[in-house]
């Protein structure tokens, strides 16, 4: 079975915060953090806004790019470590209630950073039981667990949402080729944000913010990057030339530039866009796909991979050949079901 990406939406939130802003609060500038990481802003969500409803801005650009109605999906995937509530309800069946997808299963999935690589594989595999198409989301309010007085780790994330829809076919080759998800506990806690059942006892959750050893990270992404990379093209039987574009996690475009230069590949082939947007954990990937296609950066019949690294540790990827519009009618001529 073929499962392929037939639509893509995003959402940033309005306000905009520029490392000038930062630099006025924080001992750091504008040039410090642009030349450690490639960021000059970030979106930062309203008071009033929460991570559902930004997944539901993205969904809702997604559902109209594929052409797929609310009641069509059976499945709904929210990949975030910023659910609007800290356990209970998920995130994804705050969107299915505001979406009307009264057909959809729901639930969020957290893997930090690699968050939305990992959804869209247990999608893709859960389109085998259930056909219908499904909703994959990354949704992160970055911007309500980091500490804003810890220059090392605030200065790099912003909030955003992504969404996908995914539609299965027998008969029509392309979509996804092949994933690699895996993870490394044992550097558990080089990203850590306390407050669950483990900690409560240390007061309430809101109290914690996200705290990390950036060094350490970064050295651990430029590894495991070329890892997933490779073992992607090695399965496929392709080089990095056949690649028309690589979606890296946005966490740092100076991590994204030690891979193309350890691997000896152009720079230009990965697609970037944290300079103005940060590092949206679960919902980089699927906004840069967006931003990707919408600009023309991915065109019909591409070859691309997308590589995803965090918290967890978790890291992961995804080799697909993207069909854009051109499957939809191929894929109602073919129907799964
Ligand atoms: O998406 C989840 C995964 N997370 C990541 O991918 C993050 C990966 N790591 C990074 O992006 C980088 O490690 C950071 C941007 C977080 C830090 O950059 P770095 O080049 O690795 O700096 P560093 O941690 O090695 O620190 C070097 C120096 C330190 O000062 P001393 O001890 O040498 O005096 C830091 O205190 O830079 C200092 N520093 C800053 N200075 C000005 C750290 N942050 C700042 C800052 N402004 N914002």
């Amino acid at each position: 079975m073929f499962v392929h990406i037939t639509g893509t939406g995003s959402y940033l939130p309005e306000r905009v915060v520029t490392n000038a802003e930062l630099a006025a609060k924080l001992d750091t500038t504008d040039e410090w953090i642009y030349s450690h990481t490639g960021i000059r802003s970030r979106h930062i969500g309203a008071d009033d806004e929460s991570t559902s409803a930004m997944a539901v801005k993205a969904a809702r650009a997604a559902l109209a790019s594929a052409g797929v109605a609310p009641e069509e999906l059976g499945l709904i995937i929210v990949a975030t470590s910023t659910s609007d509530y800290q356990a209970f309800p998920s995130t994804a069946c705050l969107v299915q209630h505001e979406l009307g997808a009264v057909n959809a299963a729901c639930f969020d999935l957290q893997a930090a950073c690699t968050g939305f690589i990992y959804a869209l594989e247990a999608a893709r595999g859960m389109l085998r039981q259930n056909p219908r198409p499904a909703l994959v989301i990354g949704a992160e309010m970055m911007s309500r667990i980091v500490d804003w007085n810890d220059r090392n780790s605030c200065i790099l994330f912003g909030d955003a949402a992504g969404a996908v829809v995914l539609e299965a076919s027998h008969d029509v080759p392309g979509g996804i080729w092949h994933s690699i998800l895996k993870a490394d506990g044992s550097g558990s806690q080089l990203i850590v944000r306390e407050g669950g059942a483990r900690g409560l006892a240390s007061g309430p959750w809101m109290q914690h913010t996200l705290q990390m050893k950036g060094r350490a990270v970064f050295n651990f992404a430029v590894k495991v990057f070329d890892e997933v990379l490779c073992g992607l093209l090695n399965r496929s039987g392709h080089t990095f030339a056949d690649l028309a574009c690589v979606i890296p996690h946005q966490a740092n475009a100076r991590i994204v530039e030690a891979v193309a230069r350890r691997m000896e590949v152009p720079l230009e082939t990965f697609y970037m866009n944290m300079e103005t947007i940060g590092n949206s954990s679960a919902a980089s990937i699927p906004v840069a796909l967006d931003m990707a296609i919408t600009s023309k950066k991915i065109k019909e019949g591409d070859l691309i991979a997308m590589v995803g690294f965090g918290a967890g540790l978790t890291y992961g990827g995804i080799l697909m050949s993207w069909r854009g519009q051109a499957a939809k009618p191929a894929l109602a001529a073919h129907p799964t079901a």
